[in-house]
């Protein structure tokens, strides 16, 4: 028999007082209607784990969305009703947010000297969840407050630091359980257990079938909170990591990128790391586009896309002559494609060169139209052909004073 656990001195200690106090009073209402309200989830874990929280997810026996509403009404706050999942978020005026869920009450007629009847339906509520350690409860009502029901051991999982799943399916119902798992590893110091990492392992045919938007909002959270390193060797080592995302690949190349291009320029940025993971070879980058959801993500892949694309030989020339193909390409995606040729290819001098190209192409321009003006010439469509013209001569070193930029371009224009 488990022995009765109370976390109500933890709740007093680590909680600020007017979030224990929104529980205290969250509680009574509920027992005043009949009903029982608990605290789950990770505020449970946390505070266990003695940490504060304010994420208050609270289970109703009962229906949540109108006991939500009528609590909202006297909060004179908000509330959103999500009708087909029996939940609901209230927002306070001072914008501290409620999640409540309903647990199903059918066994309620039953005599209520039957707890363990009366439980069964939270206990299913709770088995449903990602991990022992998140599938806990406690009462906020009067009389219990700070009662836990723990039906799966989840504080002990938590005193081992161990990710345990409730049942073998777990994976199979969400698959983006696999990454929160993750982030519970990087962010506790926990470890999956033999059995979460079997069954991550045997998940593929399921993490297939998870819409491109889950998969990257997940990924979003997990990259905002771990270090990518950590997240993508642990996804590689649970052989999940293609499942998730088609043809990546952890190899030398997306390591020697992720440490000099992605973490160094681009920190917390979930789309510039998983990018890494397609340089193993060339035409893999292509397999990334469905990656770039934002419309500059987009732009920059097609430029990088493109840019690494080009063959040595291209880069290989004089400055003036890449500049014609090159000069509308911004300098983010210059240094990403000479990071590319460096850590990816190993190819230095083509990667010297494109840097060589991006600094002198920051000193331009040497000349400006209104120069030309100020030296009395008439505007007309042949300045920029010639102020380009000086671009690529000075980006060659054949020009390096305005003084010779204004002589070869009068030269030219009265010619
Ligand atoms: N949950 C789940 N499966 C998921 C997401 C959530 O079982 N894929 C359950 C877990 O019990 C979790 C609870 O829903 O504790 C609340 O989810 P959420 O607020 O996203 O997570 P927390 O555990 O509170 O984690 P965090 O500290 O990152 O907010």
């Amino acid at each position: 028999v488990q022995k009765k656990k109370n976390i109500a001195t933890y709740i007093k200690q680590y909680l600020q007082p007017p979030i224990a106090f929104l529980l205290e009073e969250i509680g009574i209402k509920a027992e005043k209607e009949g009903l029982h309200a608990y605290i789950t989830g990770g505020m449970i874990r946390d505070l266990i784990m003695e940490r504060p929280s304010e994420d208050m997810d609270i289970i109703i026996e009962g229906d949540a969305p109108s006991f939500a509403a009528a609590y909202a009404e006297e909060k004179m706050g908000t509330v959103h009703i999500h009708e087909s999942f029996g939940t609901a978020t209230v927002t306070l005026p001072d914008q501290i947010k409620v999640d409540f869920s309903s647990a199903r009450t059918e066994y309620y007629e039953r005599p209520a000297s039957l707890p363990t009847v009366r439980h069964s339906n939270i206990r299913e509520d709770l088995y449903r969840r990602d991990f022992t350690i998140n599938a806990m409860a406690a009462s906020i009502c009067p009389g219990t407050f700070g009662d836990l029901l723990d039906f799966f051991k989840g504080w002990e999982d938590i005193k081992e630091k161990t990710l345990r799943v409730l049942h073998n399916l777990s994976y199979v119902e969400d698959p983006t359980r696999i990454l929160r798992g993750l982030r519970f590893e990087y962010r506790l110091s926990f470890r999956m257990d033999e059995r979460a990492e079997r069954l991550a392992k045997e998940a593929g045919s399921s993490i297939k079938t998870l819409s491109n938007s889950r998969t990257i909002n997940e990924m979003k959270l997990l990259f905002k909170e771990t270090d990518p390193y950590f997240s993508l060797e642990r996804l590689y080592e649970l052989d999940v990591l293609d499942d998730f995302l088609p043809h990546a690949y952890w190899g030398f190349r997306a390591k020697e990128m992720l440490e000099h291009w992605a973490v160094p320029l681009y920190r917390e940025s979930w789309f510039h790391y998983l990018l890494c993971l397609y340089m193993e070879k060339p035409d893999l980058l292509a397999k990334a586009r469905f990656l770039a959801v934002s419309k500059e993500q987009k732009r920059f892949l097609e430029s990088f896309i493109y840019l690494s694309g080009l063959p040595r030989s291209f880069y290989m020339q004089r400055l003036g002559t890449i500049h014609d193909a090159l000069s509308s390409c911004r300098s983010e995606d210059l240094e990403a494609v000479s990071a590319y040729f460096k850590y990816a290819l190993s190819d230095y001098a083509v990667s010297e060169a494109l840097l060589d190209y991006q600094t002198k192409r920051q000193q331009l321009p040497l000349l400006r139209g209104t120069d030309l003006i100020a030296a009395g010439m008439t505007p007309s469509r042949d300045f920029r052909h010639y102020l380009f013209e000086v671009e690529k001569a000075a980006l060659n070193g054949e020009m390096t004073t305005k003084q010779e930029a204004l002589q070869f371009v009068t030269g030219r224009l009265q010619t």
